[in-house]
């Protein structure tokens, strides 16, 4: 559904959705980061292989649950209208704002699917929630290295393309609250409601 200046706020839902995607995402990109280490830490001795791969299955579960998740969220955004951007923001900002939702739908969906390609072809399954028996069916995906190398290296890229996209999405937002002071961040935070100073909408 498109835009509606008659909506002022992103439903509880929307907003629902947003925050615990948002968390998510970072904490996947920093555990990723992390069980690059844990291997490490696992030869060394310091820590089990089974802790190790403890943490692998509630990665790709958390993974798996943000694809979900994004998809209800895809779901409601086109079925529920949204606010519409301040008619004060400049063209070139807007498709800017536009083009990093799309980007963040993009790895929201993304990078769990290249996750999950990654490792459909591996020897060890895949628990989810770490249960036993519990496995993840794998994708249909061509058990040849040159995929491998490929996937690895788009899930790796998509770590900081996750990073980059928020740090301008953040940025965005707080130039909006501080000093466009035209009340957007109030939409999508909850109890937040400091009075539009130059908005038209
Ligand atoms: C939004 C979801 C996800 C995000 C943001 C994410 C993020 C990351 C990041 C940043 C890394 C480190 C990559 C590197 O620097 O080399 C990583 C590693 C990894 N991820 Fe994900 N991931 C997600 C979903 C998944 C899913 C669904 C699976 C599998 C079902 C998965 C499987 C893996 C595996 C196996 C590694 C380790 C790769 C290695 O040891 O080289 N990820 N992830």
């Amino acid at each position: 559904m498109t835009a509606t200046p008659e909506a002022k706020r992103y439903t509880t839902v929307a907003i629902i959705l947003h925050w615990l995607i948002a968390v998510m995402l970072v904490s996947l990109v920093f555990v990723g980061w992390w069980m690059e280490d844990l291997g490490e830490a696992a030869r060394a001795g310091e820590i089990s292989f089974g802790q190790v791969q403890a943490v692998y299955n509630w990665h790709k579960t958390a993974g798996i649950l943000v694809l979900l998740l994004s998809l209800a969220r895809l779901g409601w955004r086109f079925t529920h209208p949204v606010p519409a951007l301040p008619a004060t923001m400049k063209p070139w900002e807007a498709l800017g704002a536009r083009a990093a939702h799309i980007g963040f739908y993009g790895v929201m969906i993304g990078m769990p699917l290249i996750g999950w390609a990654m490792v459909s072809n591996s020897s060890l399954p895949t628990r989810l929630f770490n249960i036993e028996g519990f496995n993840l069916p794998g994708l249909p995906v061509p058990d040849v290295e040159a995929v491998h190398e490929v996937l690895g290296s788009a899930h790796s890229a998509g770590g900081w393309v996750i990073l980059v996209l928020l740090a301008l999405h953040a940025g965005a937002a707080l130039k909006h609250h501080f000093l466009d002071r035209d009340g957007v961040l109030n939409r999508m935070v909850p109890g937040l409601n400091v009075p539009p100073q130059n908005a038209q909408d």
